[in-house]
């Protein structure tokens, strides 16, 4: 085999090599190093160094190296390596600061117009000098590196951009829960018997959707539409709201609107999440059709609907009104399974049940429910009571 077939194999040899890391699922740092082993063993070099230039600091960062001291690299300027050719080997000759590096061959490395970094070579350690055919290889291999270390900077800077965007979300998102908040208390301050109750919807909702298998951005909507399903009453008269004797037609009529009111306010508002509008407007409808303020009837009540308006109405029960005094757990609960099938959805109730009965075991880590009720509950009496209602409900239930 002549000497020139044995050094094109021994480069293609080289280049399959350096392929193979280039394009291995390493991580970045160790994929530079294994192609800097490479290279070093490639040109049999007693020195190396991969340098990359950072664009915010216009410094050159030392990646990996080997012979060369810190001291030697930080000679090196980008601004005195810019100049020189595109990926091209320079020797001393073409650049003379690189004997007092004590540099043979160096790399400026660029993608396009992108300085992005250096490959610098000490001397062989068979004490020869580069050939042409040397420089012609670790010309190929320049570009391959300078691609690397390219789409690393890009993927680094998309990191960064991602990172931000996510910091300026969560800041996004806690003013948007705090406006919530804030639109909420607005609304429970109007009626003093009503104090968090929305607060209380919000909460319950997104438990039973949590139990119900339902994603974190569809919880996270229901528990928006939870506090925001009474906003409406912040349109309605104090005097009204707070009214204890019995209402006249004229005003509860008044009352109703507040359901529309709501949904007036919602739609102004571009919620990221579908249906919120729908869950805040539809939270007084009735599965038999006799609920307000459109009378839908079953299919045309979302599970969405549902679940507000069941949480709406057990927190109602087991808050204090002006017109009665709050009910103990097991009598709202007795009152919501009279209602089943006519004002309530079943599925949706044993939802609930078996949420309150885990939290009253232990066995959700953030009770949602159970610290709002009555401390002076008899929580064994409650738990067989749902442990009841759970076997009757579920048997109703067909499999899914
Ligand atoms: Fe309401
Ligand atoms: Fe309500």
């Amino acid at each position: 085999m002549s000497t020139e077939l044995k050094k094109a194999l021994y480069n293609i040899s080289a280049l399959a090599d350096l392929g193979q890391e280039i394009t291995s699922e390493n991580a970045f740092h160790e994929k530079i190093q294994a192609v800097f082993y490479v290279i070093t063993g490639t040109f049999l070099a007693n020195k190396g160094a991969i340098l990359s230039y950072d664009r915010s600091s216009k410094k050159l960062d030392t990646l990996t190296k080997k012979g060369f001291t810190s001291t030697d690299l930080e000679q090196l300027a980008p601004e005195e390596l810019m100049p020189l050719s595109k990926n091209e080997p320079c020797l001393i000759k073409d650049a003379p600061f690189l004997a007092v590096v004590g540099a043979e061959v160096l790399v400026p490395l660029w993608v396009r117009d992108q300085f992005i970094g250096a490959l610098l070579l000490g001397g062989k350690l068979t004490a020869g000098p580069y050939t042409p055919e040397d420089l012609e290889l670790l010309k190929i291999i320049a570009t391959q590196i300078a691609i690397t270390l390219n789409h690393h900077s890009l993927f680094m800077d998309l990191s960064d951009k991602l990172e931000e965007n996510q910091r300026l979300y969560e800041e996004m998102r806690r003013i948007y829960h705090g406006t919530l908040q804030a639109f909420a208390a607005a609304i429970d301050a109007k009626d003093a018997y009503t104090q968090n109750h929305s607060h209380r919807v919000a909460k319950y909702s997104a438990a039973i959707a949590r139990e119900l298998g339902w994603n974190d951005h569809d919880i996270e909507g229901i528990y928006v539409a939870g506090y925001l399903h009474d906003v409406g009453k912040l349109a309605i008269s104090n005097d009204l709201l707070n009214k204890v004797a019995p209402f006249t037609p004229e005003e509860r009529a008044e009352i109703r609107k507040h359901s529309t009111l709501s949904h007036n306010i919602a739609v102004k508002i571009n919620f990221p999440w579908k249906n919120v509008e729908d869950m805040v407007w539809h939270h007084h409808e009735r599965l038999d059709g006799q609920g307000y303020p459109d009378a839908l009837v079953r299919e045309g009540i979302s599970d969405g609907v549902r679940i507000i308006t069941l949480a709406d109405s057990f927190d109602a029960m087991t808050s204090q009104r002006p017109y009665r005094k709050k009910m103990d757990v097991q009598t709202a609960l007795a009152e919501l399974r009279k209602c089943l099938d006519s004002q309530f959805d079943n599925k949706i109730m044993l939802v609930l049940c078996r949420v309150l009965d885990k939290e009253i075991k232990g066995e959700l880590p953030e009770p949602e429910i159970l610290p709002n009720l009555d401390k002076n509950s008899d929580l064994s009496i409650i738990s067989s009571l749902l442990e009841g209602i759970i076997v009757e409900l579920s048997a109703t239930q067909s499999p899914a």
